[in-house]
């Protein structure tokens, strides 16, 4: 297979850690004979300094015709103060709405040698296996009026949360569709006893769940998700959410695996004429200007999203597991990054992702 990808590493340790999921990407592609035609391209605040936006035009051009695209983590500190239409993070909102990646999935699952890395309790964690799915296009983030007006006394700011009923719909249904290939529930997560658009999300929910007779539903309030979210993480298959709640929840998730720097995250959307879905892969943390450039970030975020990849845009399920067994490994041997509290002396960025390639 030909497997024609846009790269877009982007800041801090996004180019870090996305070197080696590449790195790891040839190396499985190369075991099952497939070719991969990659295009780098500039995204957040290096294509700021680069381009003097965020989300430039070629890059807006090269994700559409890509079959997948993945990317790193965006966001510079020397953008700190500058307002949110001109900040790097507004080019990855940017790239999420023109590939129109409705469903961004986010699974958090411990991994038996990582039981110790996390603070809960180990036989809360143990046998943790969940996937978030977050809204991504709609909500908070994207919704009109929204801005900082007036001055002085008069000055004030707004933000609109915003859902319409095929926005709700879509994402409810690939929860649901998901959720038949695995333990077949489905939480949908939400804050009805207060926002309106909860709860037109919670009835949209219930009428696409009437499609879906084999697969259980229940609802909790936000708030209350996330206290069992490490009360009882376990009771968690399929969770549903809006764009925002599912951006708190997943780094809430993160500690039930350890160290967000485990989290992989696929975003996927419509289809492509070729049927297979359009997506975005990235790992669910950020750029980390503090460590940025030390080689000692935690690449198996952005290798497992090279994983999922592999599964929702190829459909190559076998090249998948061997990527994910081959991280399983490096986990069992210890040889991990400092996040991952290993018993010895760190292994560094680089070292886990030659590792991986190594046990592929
Ligand atoms: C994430 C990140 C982004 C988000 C930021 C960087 C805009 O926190 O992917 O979870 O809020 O969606
Ligand atoms: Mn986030």
């Amino acid at each position: 297979m030909e497997l024609n990808l846009l790269i877009l590493p982007g800041d801090g340790i996004g180019t870090e850690v996305t070197r080696e999921a590449v790195r790891v990407l040839d190396r499985v592609a190369a075991k099952f004979n497939h070719k991969v035609n990659s295009k780098e391209a500039l995204l957040g605040g290096i294509a700021i300094h680069k381009t003097g936006g965020p989300f430039p035009e070629e890059t807006a051009r090269l994700c559409v015709d890509a079959d997948a695209t993945l990317m790193g983590a965006v966001g510079l500190p020397e953008f700190d103060n500058w307002p949110p239409e001109k900040r790097p993070e507004r080019g990855l909102l940017g790239i999420r709405k023109t590939m129109g990646v409705f469903a961004n999935l986010r699974p958090v699952r411990s991994y038996p040698a990582l039981l110790d890395s996390s603070p809960l309790k180990n036989h809360l964690v143990d046998g943790v296996d969940m996937i978030i799915v977050r809204e991504l296009t709609g909500g908070i983030y994207y919704g009109t009026p929204r801005g900082i007006f007036g001055e002085g006394e008069n000055e004030h700011a707004m933000n609109t949360m915003a859902y319409t009923r095929a926005e709700i719909e879509r994402v409810t249904r690939m929860s649901f569709e998901l959720a038949r290939k695995r333990r077949k529930k489905v939480t949908n997560v939400d804050k009805c006893n207060v926002l309106e658009t909860s709860q037109l999300w919670r009835k949209v929910v219930i009428e696409v769940a009437a499609d879906y007779p084999d697969v259980e539903l229940d609802h909790l309030l936000v708030d209350n998700c996330a206290m069992q979210l490490v009360l009882n993480p376990k009771r968690f298959d399929m969770v549903l959410t809006e764009n925002m709640f599912g951006d708190i929840l997943s780094d809430e998730g993160a500690v039930l695996a350890g160290s967000i720097g485990m989290l992989p995250s696929a975003s996927i959307g419509g289809k492509m004429p070729s049927g297979a879905w359009v997506g975005l892969y990235e790992p669910v943390h950020g750029s980390a200007p503090d460590i940025a450039g030390q080689n000692k970030a935690n690449p198996l975020g952005a290798i497992g999203s090279v994983a999922a990849m592999l599964e929702y845009s190829f459909g190559l399920m076998e090249e998948a597991a061997a990527v994910n067994a081959a991280m399983e490994k490096v986990l069992n041997s210890g040889n991990v990054t400092a996040d991952l509290r290993p018993k010895g002396t760190p292994a560094t960025t680089s070292e886990v992702g030659e590792a991986v390639c190594d046990a592929i």
